[in-house]
């Protein structure tokens, strides 16, 4: 038996330089703070149904900062 597993998005802060295609691709997921850079909305969770638009932040950083676990 698989047990479901949660995905979660995070940023790695060193890593981001503010491009912010993360928060144009998942605003649900990901939102700039008073910096420029991306942060995560809430603890990370990836609600059902965004799990495509959580990949896609992680394909379009071009500093490879956004980090999905559990997957
Ligand atoms: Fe930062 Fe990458 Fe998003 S550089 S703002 S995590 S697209």
């Amino acid at each position: 038996m698989t047990e479901a597993r949660q995905l979660r998005v995070a940023i790695a802060a060193d890593r981001c330089q503010g491009h912010n295609r993360c928060c144009l691709v998942a605003p649900e997921l990901f939102e700039a703070d008073d910096e420029g850079n991306a942060r995560v909305r809430g603890d990370g969770s990836v609600p059902a149904g965004l799990e495509a638009k959580a990949k896609r932040a992680v394909a379009n950083c071009p500093e490879h900062a956004v980090r999905l676990t559990g997957a």
